[in-house]
């Protein structure tokens, strides 16, 4: 498997022939994006389609996102894009931005779980934007992590949760953002976030004016990736104030700081996020250091409450949901 980090190899011709020959028999690989790795198959294939929800133990009540090459792409997978969310999609596009719109009546409700509206964005990888150039239809891809477990961000989880399921996981080296894509649609005229992701609010807002936070009422979850238990390590986790940490710490535990360790603390206990203290940094750094604190064995996550603006609000909100649910007896 070759590495491609922002360039692409010699080898990059032959693996895109191969990746679209395996789409175009109706496979399942996975792909590259900034935000996170994707398991990808061609939308309109009800084979892949289904490959895509067994192999991930996905309920087929939770939706799949599309990936397309262009704005034109989009706009034909939906009834109408509305003025604000286009604006984000001509700024934002490629990149961590996933609109929910009313879809066309082409788009197959097995890809929507039955729901007048889909999901679309144009990632940012280039190794999967230069694919998706070259696929003459556009791909359902969802992050490649079994159901409810953390998403993967480099080629070596893909193949540490899918090993020889899949035929083919084109290696792009680690996502650049390493967090899921924003995703925001409109209600009633106002645009809604329904899941925080690697595109800041704060860059949303610049451009469309404020936004709010979906907020589920009873038991209704537009958008199932907002079920409580979500994006979550196996290992229970925990997110506290920084002041509380030291108090909340027992041998066995994984500590995750932002910047700087603590110094009650044993060091090799501790993991820190980004060193700089960029929350970034800290979002490129998340899931990798999730992954190998769960393969690690400690007993327990205890996580730094991160800065609420920008990328601390999503990093939050994910921990916040891994803790949730993360009880022991779900530790297999
Ligand atoms: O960054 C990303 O968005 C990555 C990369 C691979 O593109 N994809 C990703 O897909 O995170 P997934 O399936 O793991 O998360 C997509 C979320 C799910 O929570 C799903 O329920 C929601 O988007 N979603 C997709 N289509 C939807 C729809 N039609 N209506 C409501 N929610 C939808
Ligand atoms: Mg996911």
């Amino acid at each position: 498997m070759c590495n491609f980090v922002n360039e692409m190899s010699t080898a990059t011709p032959l693996l895109l022939a191969r990746a679209k020959e395996l789409l175009e028999q109706d496979q399942v690989i996975a792909i590259p994006t900034e935000t996170v790795y994707g398991l990808a198959g061609n939308m309109w294939s009800e084979q892949a389609v289904n490959t895509i929800y067994h192999l991930k133990q996905r309920p087929r009540s939770n939706p799949l996102i599309v990936h397309v090459a262009t704005i034109a792409a989009a706009q034909a997978l939906a009834k109408e894009i509305p003025a604000p969310l286009l604006r984000l999609a001509t700024h934002f596009w490629p990149g961590p931005l996933t609109l929910l719109v009313e879809k066309s009546s082409q788009v197959p409700d097995s890809i929507t779980a039955g729901s007048s509206k889909v999901a679309i964005r144009i990632p940012a990888h280039p190794l999967t934007r230069a694919l998706l150039e070259q696929l003459s239809f556009p791909l359902v891809a969802p992050s490649a992590n079994p159901y409810t477990r953390i998403s993967p961000t480099t080629a070596e989880h893909v193949r540490y949760y899918f090993g020889d399921a899949i035929p083919l996981i084109l290696d792009g080296g680690p996502c650049e953002r390493g967090l899921e894509s924003t995703i925001i649609g409109m209600e009633n005229n106002q645009p809604i976030v329904y899941r925080a992701g690697a595109l800041e609010l704060e860059e949303i807002e610049k451009w469309i004016g404020p936004v709010t936070h979906f907020q589920p009422q009873g038991k209704e979850t537009p958008t199932p990736g907002l079920a409580a238990r979500h994006y979550a390590p196996i290992t229970p986790t925990q997110i506290c104030m920084r002041e509380e940490i030291a108090t909340q710490y027992s041998s066995g535990t994984a500590v995750l700081v932002l910047q700087q360790s603590i110094p009650s603390i044993p060091l090799d206990h501790q993991f820190v996020l980004a060193a700089s203290g960029s929350l970034q940094e800290a979002a490129q750094n998340l899931y990798r250091i999730l992954h190998q604190i769960d393969q690690a064995g400690f007993k327990k996550i205890i996580c730094e409450e991160l800065p609420a603006a920008g990328l601390g609000l999503t990093m939050n909100d994910k921990l916040k949901r891994a803790a949730t649910l993360a009880t022991p007896a779900l530790k297999p």
